[in-house]
């Protein structure tokens, strides 16, 4: 059946409030467990979530101030939940055998928050049942601000608006179907945990917090008259400067920080928030719709993208230098493999042990011939020093990034200091169904 777009408002996401404060600590209570929700109109879906909601709420958090959260499992799998982005001991980063495995177990998480503002979110990483957890919408977000963010002038309140875009698929009934590598068929899709919804906006600028928290699928949002975007930050906060463009790319995992100017719009207006990335032969035009912006009234606006947002961490020279290749066979529907140089995970196994405090050059390539993919580190944000050859120096991927996209055939070249915390972390593919076959490995910080 079709499904009718653009005839439900886009929810904002709740917050989530603490049971209990002390001067240095945000204390949180959260139960993961079933619920339902009418994610296409006219049917109520099961779907997972942390507290009944779908997605789930936001955690609003300082840096500098502790945020303990204590997590309930109801949800009748074993689950482990990590906070992405997120420099954690590895005790609370949410491994993929660290499991939180029987109904009503619980585990305590403790996140110290020595880091800059960034757009972080929790999700499910269980090994082998994750990309299904997820796809049934163990997600939830994570707003990590500091003073640099905050005294910026940025739209703020009702004006900074997390959003968190996916796409899904359907039974004739309204239920999720979850098939293991099944992109060609998620074409369904949500905003905020509704498919294809609008949103009322007023004629000012708007900061949205955009997150890719879909299991295979990439999206490149653009505005359907053409018009610019800015961007101001992508996974790990803030860029230098603000980044003019028409399109916005984000791979499963990654985040845009952007400001969209309405007051160019009369009010009345309607326009489509767009995918425009080139989709392979097949997929309806559906999928490349997303949301519907609404111009419903004026309004005052004293919010500023100043021309200079953060000083970013400087780049301490590289002493290491190391090459990951990520290759999984292109066989449909079941890829017998999904590798890291050659290897699927094994959690008994160290691939890659780091010194503490060193800084390291990582060269990935995607070795696949169609096949896309990309690249997620646990513990730290890097930076992007290099694609195909080509440095980085400005742009979409000049800020801090934790999850760096990878084309068939790419290669990139990654820096990052393994500091702060030691202990074993893994980096992987954040194609979710990709990860959950295997692509994943493990480093040790010693
Ligand atoms: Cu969001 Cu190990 O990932
Ligand atoms: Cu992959």
């Amino acid at each position: 059946a079709s499904i009718a777009k653009y005839a439900r408002r886009m929810p904002r996401l709740p917050a989530l409030l603490p049971h209990a404060v002390s001067p240095t600590t945000d204390y949180y209570r959260v139960t993961m467990k079933e619920a339902q929700a009418e994610v296409v109109p006219g049917f109520l879906t099961e779907v997972n979530t942390f507290d009944g909601h779908f997605p789930g709420p936001v955690l609003h958090a300082r840096s500098g101030r502790r945020v303990v959260v204590t997590q309930t499992n109801r949800l009748g799998v074993p689950v482990s939940v990590h906070l992405h982005g997120a420099h954690v001991p590895s005790s609370s980063d949410g491994a993929p055998m660290d499991l939180i495995a029987t109904d009503g177990g619980t585990k305590t998480y403790t996140y110290p928050n020595q880091q800059s503002h960034a757009n972080l979110w929790f999700h499910d990483h269980a090994h082998h049942t994750e990309s299904e957890t997820v796809f049934r919408g163990l997600t939830a977000t994570y707003l990590l601000r500091d003073d640099v963010e905050t005294r910026l002038g940025l739209p703020s309140g009702r004006y900074d608006v997390p959003v968190s875009i996916r796409d899904a698929r359907f039974d004739e009934d309204g239920q999720l179907h979850y098939e293991m590598n099944d992109f060609a068929n998620r074409q369904v899709i949500l905003a905020n945990g509704r498919a294809w919804p609008y949103f009322e906006v007023a004629a000012r600028k708007y900061r949205f917090r955009f997150y890719n928290t879909a299991n295979l699928r990439s999206f490149a949002l653009a505005l359907a008259d053409g018009s610019p975007i800015t961007l101001i930050g992508t996974d790990g906060g803030l860029l230098a400067a603000p980044f003019q463009t028409t399109s916005v790319t984000l791979s499963p995992g990654e985040r845009a920080d952007v400001v969209i100017d309405f007051s160019r719009y009369p009010v009345g207006t309607e326009l489509e928030l767009r995918n425009v990335i080139p989709q392979p032969p097949g997929q309806p035009v559906d999928v490349a719709q997303v949301l519907q912006f609404r111009v419903t009234r004026t309004a005052s606006d004293t919010s500023v993208v100043p021309a200079a947002l953060r000083t970013l961490p400087p780049l301490p020279p590289a002493t290491v230098e190391r090459s990951f290749s990520l290759l999984m066979d292109e066989t449909p529907p079941q890829p017998a493999y999904a590798y890291i140089n050659g290897k699927e995970f094994d959690d008994q196994r160290i691939d890659t042990t780091i010194t503490y405090g060193t800084t390291e050059v990582w060269t990935v390539t995607n070795a696949n011939l169609r096949a896309p993919h990309n690249f997620h580190i646990h513990l730290v944000q890097f930076r992007v020093l290099e694609r195909n050859g080509v440095a980085v120096t400005s742009g979409a991927e000049s800020g801090l990034k934790d999850t760096v996209m990878l084309r068939a055939g790419e290669t990139v070249k990654l820096q990052a200091t393994f500091g702060g915390y030691r202990g074993v972390y893994v980096y992987h593919c954040h194609l979710f169904d990709h990860a959950s076959m295997g692509m994943m490995a493990q480093m040790q910080v010693v």
